[in-house]
């Protein structure tokens, strides 16, 4: 059994007194939710404070990015054991805005895969294909691509650990979601990939999650389907009401 994982990404969203306070409402609210696993992932600045509140209590914390590197001369970047040493427990790594406004690379994806596994940390690697691609028939491709890519190198035990977040581009931050079918497919089809290469019990252990305009009224929708273990939620995890109603789906 695949535990779902409801996971929040602020994007560039909430000082860090904003964050304590969602954090303190958060946990002040949360009840009853042992069968999900629930995640924040605030900006670098608000993790210290997010993790100093979210001691002893069971919602994981994230970040939204990090650096391959160990150390070094690295202006302005943020390396794994910097975010481990906060009590990071995720890491969001290939967001699709970061591979369109960032360079971020099939490549560095991998490198930064392998460096926050390597210091504990799981890390949330996204995947989806764009408009056009989408037009183009390329869905399947993209994603095949981008996942092989993704986890090379890493072996079957590393691979069983990772979370990946099917993100179609098309649906992120534009209120048209993916329908639940068109999704469950997809994540099935990834599925497949991770059994192609690294065998039945990590494709059937993996957890693959939807995200793309994930709201209270369709969180049931897609969490009902076979594929789909969970959300990666942007817009709708700002709120603490709407945050708490999604991972009570
Ligand atoms: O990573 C979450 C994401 O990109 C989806 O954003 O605002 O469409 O839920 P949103």
């Amino acid at each position: 059994m695949r535990k779902p994982i409801i996971a929040g990404n602020w994007k560039m969203h909430k000082t860090s007194s904003e964050t304590r306070e969602f954090i303190q409402e958060l946990l002040n609210n949360f009840t009853g939710l042992d069968d999900v696993e629930v995640v924040v992932c605030p900006p670098f600045t608000s993790l210290e404070g997010a993790s100093t509140l979210l001691k002893g209590s069971n919602i994981k914390l994230g970040a939204q990015n990090v650096h391959y590197e160990k150390s070094g001369a690295f202006t302005g970047e943020i390396a794994p054991d910097m975010l481990k040493d906060l009590g990071v427990d995720y890491c969001i790594i290939g967001h699709s805005e970061r591979r369109q406004y960032f360079g971020e690379t099939d490549e560095t994806v991998n490198k930064k895969v392998k460096a926050v596994l390597e210091v504990g940390i799981i890390p949330i690697m996204c995947v989806g294909e764009t408009l056009s691609e989408r037009e183009n028939g390329e869905t399947e491709s993209v994603c095949k691509r981008q996942v092989v890519e993704g986890l090379k190198g890493l072996t079957a035990e590393e691979i069983k650990k990772v979370v990946i977040a099917y993100e179609p581009v098309w649906a992120i931050g534009t209120g048209k979601s993916a329908t639940k079918e068109d999704a469950d497919e997809t994540i099935g089809f990834i599925r497949k990939v991770i059994e192609e290469i690294a065998g039945k019990e990590v494709a059937d252990a993996i957890r693959i999650q939807y995200g793309g305009s994930v709201k209270p009224e369709n969180i049931t929708s897609y969490m009902e389907m076979p594929q789909i273990d969970g959300a990666l939620v942007g817009g709708a995890s700002l709120q603490v009401k709407s945050f708490l109603e999604i991972a009570k789906f």
